[in-house]
């Protein structure tokens, strides 16, 4: 598929309403760990993440997938050491779930996303902070608007199971480009499931994995240094998670 079918394709699926019909971004919004007296929110925010190789304490959900979000800032925090200050870039940040908690530490945030009608509704939620900047995408680069060497932090939550290799590729090497030295980018993919696959039916989210090693490769090739790739695993769940850091 193309860049411009691509893009089409997203934003069709996001005018017919994607995050909204979505059952994993139900009530997990404002991504502030409104559930904390949740059991699954507590124990998700409580876990030791020192391993590579993760079981999670949960069988694999919809519910999981939530809770998951929702603690996204206490668990990502504990797996990275994810810088506080500067420049944030979120990479497909959707309506900008993610930007709800980068915006209180980062003097900056970036967020952008291929689709025009999540980059509106990102606007109407961040009209009243001006540390939040939000840009329409390619399907396949960072906005020219971007540029090189001022990023602290580059994030892409999954994003690039959902996209073709060629256009992930092209996404870690601007995110090198982008990162200041010394910069973190951290991405998420999913495993196990798909390691051939590169495009899907028009439509519908697709699920691309990638193996640990072809993880590595993908980063290596961008010329970031690989800090750490954890996998999370669920039992019932039809794929893994693969975290990856990486630092210029
Ligand atoms: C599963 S959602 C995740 C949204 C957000 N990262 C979060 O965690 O809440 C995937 C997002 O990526 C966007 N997207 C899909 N392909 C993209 C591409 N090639 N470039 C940039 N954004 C893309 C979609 O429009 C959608 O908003």
């Amino acid at each position: 598929m193309d860049k411009s079918e691509f893009k089409a394709m997203w934003e069709r699926m996001q005018k017919d309403g994607y995050f909204e019909q979505h059952a994993h971004y139900q009530e997990v919004d404002s991504s502030l760990v409104r559930h904390v007296d949740d059991e699954m929110d507590r124990t998700l925010a409580s876990l030791d993440y020192s391993s590579d190789d993760l079981k999670l304490p949960f069988p694999y959900s919809v519910e999981l997938e939530r809770s998951i979000k929702r603690t996204e800032p206490i668990w990502l925090k504990k797996l990275f050491a994810i810088p506080a200050s500067g420049l944030a870039i979120d990479v497909g940040c959707g309506y900008g779930r993610t930007i709800r908690w980068l915006c209180n530490s980062f003097d900056h945030v970036i967020g952008f996303d291929v689709s025009a009608s999540a980059i509106e509704k990102a606007r109407e939620n961040f009209a009243m902070h001006d540390n939040v900047e939000l840009l329409v995408s390619e399907a396949d680069g960072f906005p020219p608007e971007i540029g090189p060497n001022s990023a602290d932090f580059v994030y892409a939550f999954t994003v690039f199971q959902h996209i073709p290799r060629e256009f992930t590729a092209r996404y870690v090497r601007d995110a090198a480009d982008r990162l200041k030295a010394g910069g973190l980018f951290v991405f998420n993919l999913i495993s196990e499931i798909n390691e051939e696959l590169d495009t899907g039916d028009v439509g519908v989210e697709w699920a691309i994995g990638y193996s640990r090693d072809s993880a590595r490769a993908l980063v290596e090739s961008s010329g970031l240094a690989v800090e750490r790739v954890a996998r999370w695993r669920a039992d019932g769940a039809p794929a893994s998670w693969i975290w990856v850091a990486a630092r210029k």
